[in-house]
């Protein structure tokens, strides 16, 4: 059954009546290369994946709003009913957490008056593996909000929007990678974004003999949420000291004469993002040119940067990265996201696969799930 198929059907069970008038999707996202990059006003060049959040509902008299989760891996109740916001009385984060995800948006949502609604969420992308729901689930849920009381349609205000939502409901002080791809992502297109400028270049990748393969650790250690405002802040700290308003305007020649006055974590952390920055520039050129050899080159860089300099990344991830690069038609292999866990992504020849996936579940200590994926559109609204 399709996730929108799917998503009817639990309105119809909840809610009854005619079925829901309003249906969206938006899309999960995997990123290529540029980690730990976006709140350092650097690149990063991720793209939508054909997983995606969809939201099915209608609009309702009065205040109230009802929404309903279709997800198992949530904590209950899968059911929330609250007030919209007003003036006096904004929403404010609280239990169960996955609908600070839903009050976070409507509270950011760029028009108003909002009308009440109610609403079921259903999602295709695996939740808290690194693969973007919760973006994907923030902007469903203002494309949903489009349709009932339309803004001015600025995607990059929107993708803002939804980042404002993650930082104050989600309490996650994410950069603006994951809600601007999920919003702007282009099918068959890669999407190099300038975080300093939010502007955005699309790369085509689209070349039937090149897979994208992601491979889910299904592990995920608990340092992920402690471990990623602690790295914001180092990068902050390194490039004030560095005299710069931030590391994408440093070099690494600028590190190393301010060597002295760094400590030893801050400079590796300096490094691991100064090299991303440029590495996924390079990458972006390379793909352009279908310079894969190259692309998976500078994957791997970034896979040891991450482990050694960031300090992201985990023996899982480390392990599926070894597997992947035995392979032969393998180009290269790197965590993806935030790290502690979560997934991999590997570029391959598309004739390398079977071959890849076999020997990875052979070496892998876990049991890995595989996606094989194509980059396709942002958030849209379908037909019911
Ligand atoms: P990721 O965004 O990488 O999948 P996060 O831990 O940042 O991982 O976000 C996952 C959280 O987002 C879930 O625990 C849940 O709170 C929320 N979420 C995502 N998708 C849904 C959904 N379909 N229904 C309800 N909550 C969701
Ligand atoms: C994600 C975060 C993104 C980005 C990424 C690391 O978890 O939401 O904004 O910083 O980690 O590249």
């Amino acid at each position: 059954m399709t996730v929108c198929r799917f998503a009817n059907m639990v309105y119809l069970q909840t809610f009854g009546g005619q079925g829901p008038d309003v249906a969206v999707c938006a899309p999960g996202r995997v990123n290529l290369i540029g980690e730990h990059t976006d709140y350092n006003q650097g690149f990063v060049l991720p793209m939508a994946l054909p997983l995606v959040t969809v939201m099915v509902g209608t609009r309702t008299p009065g205040q109230d709003v009802s929404v309903v989760t279709g997800s198992e891996a949530v904590e209950e109740p899968k059911r929330v009913d609250f007030l919209l916001p007003t003036p006096d009385a904004p929403l404010a984060p609280g239990t169960p957490s996955w609908a600070n995800y839903v009050k976070g948006v409507i509270q950011h949502y760029r028009a108003r008056p909002l009308p009440g609604f109610q609403a079921v969420i259903v999602s295709s992308v695996p939740l808290g593996a690194g693969l973007s729901s919760s973006a994907s689930l923030e902007v469903a849920v203002y494309t949903f909000l489009q349709q009932l009381c339309p803004d001015d349609a600025d995607k990059v205000g929107k993708a803002v929007a939804c980042q404002k939502a993650e930082h104050t409901h989600a309490g996650v002080p994410c950069g603006i990678m994951d809600q601007f791809v999920s919003v702007l992502g282009q099918e068959s297109h890669a999407l190099l974004i300038d975080c300093r400028t939010l502007e955005a270049t699309p790369v085509p990748l689209a070349d039937p003999g090149l897979v994208v393969l992601i491979t889910n650790s299904n592990v995920r250690h608990s340092l992920t949420g402690s471990e990623y405002p602690t790295r914001r802040r180092q990068c902050e700290e390194a490039a004030a000291l560095l005299g710069k308003s931030s590391l994408r305007d440093a070099t690494m020649k600028d590190l190393k004469d301010a060597e002295d006055r760094l400590d030893a974590v801050m400079y590796r952390r300096a490094h691991h993002v100064i090299e991303e920055i440029q590495r996924t520039a390079g990458a972006a050129e390379a793909l352009k040119r279908g310079a894969y050899q190259q692309f998976g080159k500078l994957m791997v860089e970034s896979h040891n940067s991450l482990r050694d300099h960031y300090e992201v990344s985990c023996a899982e991830l480390d392990e599926l990265v070894a597997a992947a690069l035995e392979v032969d038609g393998v180009y290269g292999s790197r965590m993806t996201g935030g790290g502690f866990g979560g997934c991999t992504v590997t570029l391959l020849r598309a004739d390398a696969v079977g071959r890849a996936i076999q020997h990875i579940k052979e070496r892998y200590s876990g049991a890995p799930s595989f996606y094989i994926t194509t980059p396709a559109q942002g958030a849209r609204v379908l037909r019911l």
